[in-house]
C-alpha cells in the first residue's frame, strides 16, 4: 500500500500527514503479515493502535481547523467522517482489551485501516483539494 503523488491536495501541512499515515500503516500491514511469531509482533501492533489515536486525531483537528479557515462548504460531512473513522477505532481499542490483541482480530482491523485510509485520502479529501484549487483560481 503506497503513497502516490496524486494523493497530495496542495496543502503542506495535510499532505505530510497523509505521507505519515500512509507510512505507518504500510509498516503496520508489514508487519502482521510478516513471517514469524505473532507475539514478537505485539509491541508493533500495540505502538500502531496507539499512534492511530494519537496522530489520527490530531491531524483531524488540523484538518478541520483548515476547513473552517478556508471556508469550506463540506465540513460538516467531512468532521462526520472523522467522527465514525474515530469511533470505529475507539471499538477496536476496546476489544483488544476485552479479547486480548488475537491475530484474527488484529488483521480485520489492519484490513479496516487500509479501506479508510485509501477512502479517506483518495476521496473524502481529494473533495478538499479541488475546493483549495478552485479558490486558488478564483
Ligand atoms: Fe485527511
Amino acid at each position: 500500500m503506497m503513497w502516490k503523488e496524486k494523493y497530495r491536495i496542495g496543502v503542506p501541512l495535510i499532505d505530510e500527514q497523509h505521507e505519515e499515515l500512509f507510512r505507518r500503516v504500510s509498516a503496520f500491514i508489514e508487519t502482521v503479515q510478516s513471517q514469524g511469531d505473532w507475539d514478537s509482533k505485539l509491541e508493533k501492533v500495540k505502538e500502531t493502535l496507539a499512534f492511530m489515536q494519537e496522530y489520527v486525531v490530531s491531524h483531524f483537528n488540523d484538518e478541520e481547523a483548515f476547513q473552517e479557515q478556508i471556508n469550506y462548504p463540506d465540513i460538516e460531512n467531512h468532521k462526520q467522517s472523522h467522527v465514525q473513522f474515530k469511533d470505529a477505532v475507539a471499538v477496536y481499542a476496546n476489544r483488544f482489551e476485552n479479547e486480548g490483541l488475537n491475530e484474527e482480530l488484529v488483521q480485520e482491523f489492519g484490513g479496516k485501516l487500509v479501506t479508510w485510509l485509501i477512502l479517506h485520502v483518495a476521496a473524502t479529501d481529494q473533495k478538499l483539494g479541488q475546493f483549495v484549487k478552485s479558490k486558488e483560481e478564483e
